[in-house]
């Protein structure tokens, strides 16, 4: 079990599920037990978490007992729920089912399924030739015991002078390897946030921040991007000001899920406003690599710190492969040794042979790049184009980078659609995922990472299913397959 969801949580969770589209004929208890499993399917209700005692819910839904447990005696029956005397009731699915990284449902061996949940490139081809000369340079290695809290120097100089490159001098003593960028993120909340300290993030983010800002009980403030322009200065600001977080998390290159670019003089103010207040920024800069269309990047956020106050973190899953695990902090050097010695409490070090693989793709930068950005901006194209021939209501903002776009929808289905297009093979992950507390059902992210002709055919379907809903009247809150 992970926990316990109280009765007044999961009653803010279950919304107007008395008022479901499609309703009309199912009684009170069917209604509630298919929203709990709606929940479910968008990864909002987790799994394994202890349900409030029948009476509690009741209280906190103001109906009667007798429906709560009409409704937990279905969900047993289609095996949503466990129950054992005395210990209460725990959320879990029927069958062969886990949860992806995305939070939503999946069955072991999907592999048919068109995954736009995942915004991530399968491996470049020079993946392997690295791995090969990376063995090679492995025995330089094996005489020592192979910990290296920081990251071995070669890769800790390669990134070190891409940030340089960048216009951002960097040292090697700035830089710690980690596993990932989420590993890293993971790492530094560790070392700056106490539980219950204050973060401000931005509204679309991205999920698995979310969920490492929750794994240190973090109090999360949001500022809300704004669907066409991203960031708003003055509120942006403004919030820093008010609230004076411990903590902002941002996403300034190609914001996950919108594609936004920070702006260089917001990036400036951001950081004085910042300093001015006490906070520490931590930039995400996933999707620095992957600009398109020729545009021009501003300066790195770090260029205007002169006070330690930012924490930048990057690595190589988006550019090159997330299944390479290798990730970074840049930070003063004092900062870099605390958080190794956070780590070494977490897991030691990063592989070495892994570590190893990353200088050879670096060394190999510019080509690579290169091959992604062009890759992605057709990918981008042919998703724009499908959409605008099969979706013309939805509002795209045609992002200059990064592997997103932020749709807006004709309406308020984001989640529906998504437990609709499980059945015909697309999953996507719902507009609420990007959020805190289950807004923006007019909102889809749709990753460009598949290649053009499966995105193509996902648009297809999605598409289908679209009107599908609409011609049911809106009536039906559909189920994913693989829970019905
Ligand atoms: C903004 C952002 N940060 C972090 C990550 C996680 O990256 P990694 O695979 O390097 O842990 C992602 C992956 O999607 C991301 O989009």
């Amino acid at each position: 079990m992970t926990g316990q969801v109280r009765g007044v949580q999961l009653a803010r969770l279950l919304g107007q599920w008395h008022a479901l589209p499609g309703r009309r004929r199912s009684p009170d208890y069917a209604a509630l037990a298919g929203t709990v499993r709606g929940l479910l399917a968008d990864g909002r209700l987790p799994l394994g978490v202890r349900l409030p005692a029948e009476r509690e819910l009741a209280e906190a839904l103001r109906i009667s007992r007798t429906t709560v447990t009409a409704a937990y005696r279905q969900l047993r029956e289609t095996g949503h729920l466990a129950s054992r005397r005395g210990a209460g009731s725990w959320t879990m699915l029927p069958g062969n089912h886990r949860v992806a990284s995305t939070g939503l449902w999946t069955p072991l061996d999907d592999r048919e399924m068109l995954d736009l949940g995942v915004a991530a490139l399968a491996a470049p081809p020079q993946l392997l030739s690295a791995a090969r000369a990376a063995t090679e340079d492995l025995p330089r290695y094996l005489s020592g015991a192979g910990y290296h809290p920081t990251g071995i120097i070669e890769l800790r100089e390669a990134v070190a002078d891409a940030y340089t490159a960048r216009g951002l001098p960097t040292s090697a003593d700035q830089i710690m390897v980690t596993s990932g960028t989420q590993h890293a993120l993971d790492l530094v909340l560790r070392l700056a946030l106490a539980p219950g300290g204050t973060v401000l993030v931005e509204s679309p983010t991205y999920p698995n921040a979310l969920a490492a800002l929750a794994g240190r009980r973090a109090r999360i403030t949001t500022h809300g991007l704004a669907a066409d322009g991203g960031w708003e200065p003055d509120l942006l600001l403004g919030s820093l000001r008010q609230t004076r977080p411990k903590l902002a998390y941002l996403i300034p290159e190609f914001q996950n899920p919108t594609g936004h670019l920070m702006p260089a003089s917001l990036r400036e103010r951001v950081v004085a406003a910042a300093h001015a207040v006490g906070t520490d920024l931590i930039i995400d800069e996933s999707f620095v690599d992957l600009s398109m269309d020729g545009t021009e990047l501003p300066p790195p956020v770090a260029t205007y710190d002169r006070h330690s106050r930012v924490i930048s973190i990057g690595g190589m899953s988006k550019p090159y492969w997330g299944g390479l695990r290798i990730g970074w902090v840049r930070a003063s050097a004092p900062q870099v040794q605390r958080l190794a010695a956070v780590r070494v409490g977490v897991d030691m070090a990063s592989p070495v042979l892994d570590q190893l693989v990353a200088v050879h793709l670096l060394a190999d930068a510019e080509a690579i790049v290169a091959d992604r950005r062009v890759q992605l901006a057709v990918q981008r194209d042919a998703l724009l184009g499908a959409l605008a021939h099969r979706l013309p209501e939805w509002r795209v903002t045609v992002p200059r980078g990064g592997v997103t776009l932020w749709a807006e929808l004709d309406g308020p289905v984001s989640s529906a659609l998504a437990r609709a297009t499980e059945e015909v093979g697309v999953r996507l992950a719902p507009g609420p995922r990007f959020g805190l507390d289950g807004t923006l059902e007019r909102f889809l992210r749709l990753p460009f990472t598949l290649p053009a002709a499966d995105l193509v055919e996902a648009v297809g379907r999605i598409a289908a299913v679209r009107y599908d809903l609409d011609r049911a009247g809106r009536q039906r809150w559909r189920e994913p397959a693989v829970i019905a």
